[in-house]
């Protein structure tokens, strides 16, 4: 089968190239997925080999067909068609078959095509945990959270986009924060309420919207800047999740312990990596996802699209995703 690899920290023409593997077989809770769409996140271009490192098939989202199960798969049979963000601590999906444990898939929105549907996932696992496993939302009672409100920082990148849109039917009012014209529209379009500017005086656009303090915040970007906005604007006994690293030291009492505020961390690989003994909630939350999309409550977030997935295509995904401005997701489906 073809894969395409990196072979150095680089989306440099070369970086990536494409090798010939054995096709692996199925075992266990595994199936075997015949790729046919992936998409691209951040954690591409942050795990690729560094100095020394072997070469390393990437690539985190897919949607594909089953063409293989393992002993102990009961959730899927051969020719279904599914999507799914995988395992960081495994082989890709920027090859033609990838192995991946069945209790982290779904069966793909019947709505959308293959390449719509690989937008979804990884994104679609972050806002969710972030939302209703960490901060403890309950997805299912907006009468309950009418009224409150979320502050979603990074509003039009991947994971942004479909929290907004897993907030607004939760029964928040979302603020979300963007910087161009056209990242704020993206977010006004999926149903954010206000957008404020995460490059300018956060708390101060808060207070123009007669806001002073939010209930939740949902850091998806940048944390070092925002530190003390963030101990500004949460709400006394509010709740804070973050999903990215930081580069300074930040000072965790302060305003946040004054205010009693819960500050939680999002890891979306965290269930696949330990095998913890509810992995299979990925499973659910996908299949919840595409039943979603399928009433038409939730839409991809879907926005640009290259083909065929060769190594070409995925470095210039790597460049374009790496620039910081992408607005939804960027797809790259088919094989030449
Ligand atoms: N922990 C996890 O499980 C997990 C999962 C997924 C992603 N992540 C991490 O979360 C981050 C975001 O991922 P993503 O897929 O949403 O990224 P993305 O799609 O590449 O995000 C692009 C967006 O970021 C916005 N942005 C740029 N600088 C910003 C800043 N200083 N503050 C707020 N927003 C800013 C831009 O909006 P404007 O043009 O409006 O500025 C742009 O639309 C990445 O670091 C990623 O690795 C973590």
């Amino acid at each position: 089968m073809k894969a395409i690899q990196f072979t150095r920290n680089s989306c440099d023409a070369n970086s990536a190239i494409e090798v010939e593997l054995e096709v692996p077989s199925p075992g266990g809770y595994d199936i075997l997925v015949k790729v046919e769409a992936i998409a691209l996140n951040p954690v591409d271009f942050k795990v690729r080999p560094g100095e020394g490192e072997d070469p390393k098939t990437l690539g985190y989202d897919a949607a594909g067909t089953v063409v293989g199960t393992g002993e102990d798969v009961t959730l899927f049979e051969e020719g279904d068609e599914v999507y799914y963000a995988g395992d960081i601590t495994r082989p890709g999906s920027n090859a033609e078959y990838q192995l991946v444990d069945s209790r982290i898939v779904a069966k793909r929105p019947a709505s959308l095509d293959a390449a719509t549907s690989a937008a979804l996932p990884l994104t679609a696992l972050t806002a969710w945990e972030s939302l209703f496993d960490r901060l403890e939302i309950d997805p299912d009672s907006p009468d309950e959270n009418t009224g409150k409100i979320l502050l979603i920082i990074g509003g039009a990148g991947g994971v942004g986009s479909i929290a907004i849109q897993l907030a607004k039917l939760a029964g928040f009012t979302v603020i979300a924060t963007a910087s161009r014209p056209e990242s704020a529209a993206w977010c006004r379009k999926l149903g954010a309420n206000h957008i404020i500017n995460h490059h300018e005086d956060m708390p101060s656009q808060l207070r123009d919207l007669g806001m002073a303090t939010v209930n939740h915040i949902a850091n998806f970007n940048d944390i070092d800047r925002v530190w003390e906005a963030m101990g500004e604007m949460i709400a006394p006994q509010g709740s804070i999740v973050l999903i990215t690293g930081h580069n300074s030291h930040l000072d965790m009492a302060g305003t946040f312990k004054r205010k009693s505020a819960r500050i939680c961390w999002e890891f979306m690989f965290t269930r696949s990596m330990f095998r913890t003994e509810d992995i299979i909630e990925q499973h659910h939350i996908l299949k919840r996802i595409a039943e979603l999309i399928d009433k038409g409550k939730l839409t991809t977030t879907a926005n640009d699209s290259l083909s065929p997935i060769s190594a070409e295509n995925i470095l210039e995904g790597h460049r374009r995703l790496e620039s910081g401005k992408s607005i939804g997701k960027l797809t790259i489906s088919g094989w030449e």
